[in-house]
């Protein structure tokens, strides 16, 4: 299998980080296709936590090349402070790092825009405040600025300013606010300057890469809920992080995807606003709080937690293709006397097992669980599938079982050796 693609299954941060470490040791390449750094990878390197939000993770492994593609949105600040933190733990990124020159930038009224749009709703939807969602609205308006622009240096920073004197205009006029942008503009610039040489086209390189067979690494960020069409909009992020989104977003055909592995935690958890038909708003979410240590690791906001819902995960599967799961912080569960499974929605006196994306639906379903025996020891050290509890195994052939999908990991711990390889 040469390309494999990694997709979050559920509202993000259900580990794809770890998993993506874990499995790039043996990639040439790892590719990331949409969003920003409003993602939050998180990595136990040489015992040190590394948190990359938009450099691909397969940073990590000296070998591997990485690749923003044209489906990213770009803010220069977040690349060279990252580059800076990884300089700073002896990872070299220069010569390693290539940028699509299809790929938009953020640019600082982006976050502006964000942050006022966010302060005027009544129905704000708690982003990361990183551009994101402007940047991509520029994207799709046809007036956004890509990361190619910068190669006619002088003609960018003509387009750079107008743009940014636009943008203040509109500020001004829809937010009553002024922003001074003449130091901003010129920060801007020597921001980007520092990327010119490490873009180009990146289709190209990756399509010529997987027809000499390298193997190809593909890392989703946030997760299929989140997503801009099937998550549960409008509590979503502006991209799509499921597996049609990585073909648009690094030029590469369906069929040179061999596996679409989805990451899913043992349990339920999401940052931001929005509807959470499993959430536990009693002691029992506190303690998935605690004990998985559950805060954002983009904005440091506690996670709201849940039980697993597996008619949601069965969604996950079915829009992604998903093939096999890795399950994560299964560990977090070992303190239960019972846990808890989403298997149907009630919704309005009648049952469903079908996952509605629609909020005003979304809002009203009650979830229905089924309970499953907990294991109450701990699982640290092991390493083999026949070492792991009975009532572990019994809750992963429920759960494989609903979703008509193999487990192929399962995560016991945030390391790379806490892992077995099923
Ligand atoms: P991502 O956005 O999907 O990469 O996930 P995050 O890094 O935002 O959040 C996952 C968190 O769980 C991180 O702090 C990881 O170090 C941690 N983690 C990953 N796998 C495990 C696991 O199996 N057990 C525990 N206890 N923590 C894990
Ligand atoms: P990773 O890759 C969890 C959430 C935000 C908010 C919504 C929109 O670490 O899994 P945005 O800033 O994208 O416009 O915010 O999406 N969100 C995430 N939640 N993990 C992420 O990324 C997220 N990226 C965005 O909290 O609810
Ligand atoms: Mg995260």
């Amino acid at each position: 299998m040469s390309v494999s693609l990694i997709v979050g299954t559920q509202w993000g941060d259900e580990g794809k980080g770890k998993i993506v470490d874990l499995l790039s040791k043996d990639a040439n390449i790892v590719a990331r296709y949409q969003g920003g750094a409003n993602a939050g990878h998180t990595v136990i390197y040489n015992g040190k936590k590394i948190i990359l939000h938009l450099i691909p993770t397969g940073i990590l492994n000296p070998h591997t090349t990485c690749i923003i593609g044209n489906g990213v949105v770009l803010d220069p600040f977040a690349l060279l402070q990252e580059t800076e933190t990884l300089e700073k733990h002896n990872v070299q990124v220069s010569g390693r790092l290539f940028i699509s020159n299809k790929a938009h930038l953020i640019l600082p009224y982006h976050k502006i825009i964000e942050k006022y749009s966010e302060e005027c709703s009544t129905q704000s939807i708690g982003t990361t405040g990183r551009g994101i969602g402007p940047s991509y609205v520029d994207k799709y308006a046809r007036c956004g600025i890509r990361v190619g622009e910068i190669l006619n240096f002088d003609e960018f920073v003509i387009r750079l300013r107008k743009n940014f004197e636009e943008k203040v205009r509109f500020i001004e006029k829809i937010f009553n606010k002024t922003i001074d942008i003449e130091n901003t503009i010129d920060e801007y610039i020597e921001a980007i300057k520092q990327i010119k040489n490490f873009t180009f086209d990146t289709c190209y390189f990756l399509n010529q890469k997987i027809k000499e067979g390298k193997k190809i690494l593909i890392e989703g960020a946030q997760g299929t809920l989140l997503d801009i069409d099937h998550g549960t909009y409008p509590f979503v992020t502006s991209s799509n992080p499921t597996a049609g989104g990585a073909c648009t977003g690094l030029g590469v055909p369906p069929n040179k995807i061999d596996k679409v592995i989805g990451v899913s935690k043992a349990y339920a958890t999401r940052v931001g606003n929005g509807p959470f038909p499993t959430e536990l708003k009693n002691q029992f979410g506190q303690q998935l709080q605690s004990k998985g240590y559950e805060f954002g690791s983009t904005t440091g906001r506690p996670r709201r937690c849940g039980w697993l819902d597996l008619v949601a995960l069965r969604y996950s599967v079915m829009i992604n293709g998903i093939e096999e799961i890795a399950l994560t912080k299964i560990d977090v569960l070992s303190d239960f006397d019972e846990i808890n499974v989403c298997t149907k929605y009630e919704l309005n006196g009648e049952q469903t097992e079908l996952f509605p994306t629609d909020l005003l639906t979304l809002e009203k379903v009650k979830p229905i669980y089924t309970s499953l025996k907990g294991w109450k020891k701990s699982l640290a050290g092991l390493k083999l599938k026949k070492e792991l509890p009975k009532e572990v195994l019994a809750y992963i052939n429920f759960l494989e079982e609903y979703i008509s999908c193999k487990v192929s990991m399962l995560s016991t711990g945030p390391a790379r050796e806490d892992t077995i390889f099923f």
